[in-house]
């Protein structure tokens, strides 16, 4: 390790943000525990120049290890960590079980807050930290079948902005990141839980679903879609300005329903998403 060096922790970097983010501040030359869930994985991150260890955020013991580990390495001084890793699980509200439900707040919530609270006693030993939390434009609006997904994004904007009043004074800095379309895996991984989960055939939605699997199961990018790229750049400042900020959108899409979640009145909103969201392109 180089004087002076920061180390973050950064999850989910198998693909897409979280191999784009770490690699990016590998260049800033920041310390990256990059974490993953598959043993392969690790080995694939084998010569990149980061480190490389196992993490699943559905398992607690996973966490624990992973968090000793790390500690372990760094002396208990981490600089931030980045909480990337999550999976989206489609599928119209009345159709998911509560394993779908479970599933999906396992990974983007529990075990994203869990890791996180595994690691604040470090930030406050030290009095400073920063805690990146890779949301997205469905943590700040809902769109039609997603509702899974949504949930766990508002639930994590919800944790992330109690959790930085009451880090006031601390030091320690929350930020969220909100990206719309980037190019990654997501889709497949989603399609993967749409899958797995969803009861096609006996669902009222089934016409809207065959439309959804053309659109999760082709390879055509949704309109503004960005390279993962212009998240990590994000990350980047995130990490290292001396006043961060509390929201950094990203994609034009994200700005544009943010800024339609705070000046159209409820129904107006209503009739934009459901404009955007129920066609089965998006
Ligand atoms: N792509 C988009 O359009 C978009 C838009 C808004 C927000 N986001 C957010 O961006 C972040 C990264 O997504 P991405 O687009 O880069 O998608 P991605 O390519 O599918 O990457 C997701 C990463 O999360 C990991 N992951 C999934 N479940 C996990 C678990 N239980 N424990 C640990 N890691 C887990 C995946 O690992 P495996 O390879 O093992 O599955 C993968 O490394 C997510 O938080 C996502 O919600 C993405």
């Amino acid at each position: 390790m180089e004087a002076g060096q920061r180390s973050v922790l950064v999850t989910g970097c198998s693909s897409g943000i979280g191999r784009a983010t770490a690699l990016l501040l590998r260049q800033h030359r920041y310390r990256v525990f990059a974490t993953v869930r598959r043993t392969e994985d690790i080995a694939a991150l084998a010569g990149t120049g980061l480190e490389s260890l196992s993490l699943d955020l559905s398992s607690s013991d996973s966490i624990r290890a992973a968090v000793a580990e790390i500690l372990d390495k760094t002396q208990g001084c981490i600089h931030g960590i980045v909480n990337n890793g999550a999976y989206g699980q489609p599928g119209a509200v009345e159709d998911l079980t509560r394993d779908a439900l479970r599933e999906q707040f396992e990974t983007n919530v529990f075990g994203t807050q869990e890791l996180t609270n595994r690691i604040i006693p470090a930030f406050r030993a030290q009095g400073s930290g920063r805690i990146v939390q890779i949301s997205s434009l469905l943590g700040v609006v809902c769109l039609a079948y997603r509702g899974a997904y949504s949930a766990s994004k508002f639930a994590l904007e919800a944790l992330s902005d109690t959790l930085r009043l009451e880090l006031r004074g601390t030091n320690i800095h929350v930020c969220l990141v909100e990206p719309g379309p980037i190019s990654s895996r997501f889709r497949e991984n989603a399609y993967q839980a749409y899958l797995r989960h969803i009861d096609r055939a006996h669902s009222v939605h089934r016409d809207y679903y065959a439309r959804v699997e053309a659109r999760l199961g082709g390879t055509k990018s949704l309109p503004f879609t960005l390279a993962p790229e212009a998240v990590a750049d994000k990350v980047v400042h995130a990490l290292g300005a001396r006043r961060p900020k509390i929201r950094y959108p990203v994609t034009v899409p994200t700005r544009f329903l943010a800024a339609a979640r705070r000046l159209l009145p409820g129904r107006a909103l209503d009739l934009l998403a459901a404009a955007i969201g129920s066609s089965g392109q998006r």
